[in-house]
């Protein structure tokens, strides 16, 4: 059967280059799989009081989604050494309530970028702390960090950058590859 991969995407604006790269890998989506974006912008903040009572609407369907998931790719910015709040916020919501950690086991991908030369590595990392304690087995190579992303698409928004194309290509593979062996049940 069809495996689903769902992208997390660490930004809200209209305009993101993280959407932007999302949309790029659901467009070159490998043979066998559908990758799909999930929406963590109407994620009431998370109050941990939710866990006793009643928790807001959106939180069940979201951690229902990610149950269903084959795997995760999150694309994120770096927001002042870190990833965004919006994102932080989401990964929250789906490891509650204790012992319903919706994210386990699945298999795992990191993109960030920036604009400038860094390239997101303290989000990466840092999202890499969380992903260890969620028990998200995460790809370590190859790593993928996007400089000066701003550069890389034309006024439509399109990826045109034939290297980081063909980069995020060979990414995909490695990642599919990654997913089968997690499918074969470590978890
Ligand atoms: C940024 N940006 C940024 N860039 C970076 O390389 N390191 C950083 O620590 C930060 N910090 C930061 C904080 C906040 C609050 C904002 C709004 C921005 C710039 C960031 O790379 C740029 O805005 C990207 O375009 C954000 O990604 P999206 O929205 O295009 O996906």
């Amino acid at each position: 059967a069809a495996k689903t991969i769902g992208i997390v995407v660490g930004s809200l604006r209209k305009g993101s280059f993280s959407k932007k790269i999302a949309n790029f890998l659901i467009e070159n989506a490998p043979e066998g799989y559908t990758l799909e974006r999930i929406e963590i912008g109407d994620l009431a903040l998370y109050n941990q009081d939710y866990d006793e009572g009643e928790s807001p609407a959106s939180y069940a369907p979201f951690r229902n989604k990610i149950k269903s998931l084959d795997g995760v790719i999150f694309i994120t910015p770096e927001y002042n050494r870190s990833v965004p709040g919006v994102l932080k916020n989401a990964i929250d919501v789906g490891s509650r309530p204790y012992g319903q950690n919706a994210w386990e086991g699945k298999p795992t991908l990191i993109i960030s970028s920036s604009i400038s030369n860094l390239s997101g590595f303290g989000a990466n990392h840092h999202l890499r702390q969380s992903l260890v304690f969620l028990d998200m087995p995460t790809l370590q190579q190859p790593e993928v960090y996007l400089a000066n992303v701003q550069k890389l698409f034309d006024d439509n928004g399109r990826l045109t950058n034939e290297d980081t194309a063909n980069f995020l290509r060979q990414v995909l593979d490695s990642y599919t590859k990654f997913v089968e062996h997690y499918a074969k049940g470590f978890h």
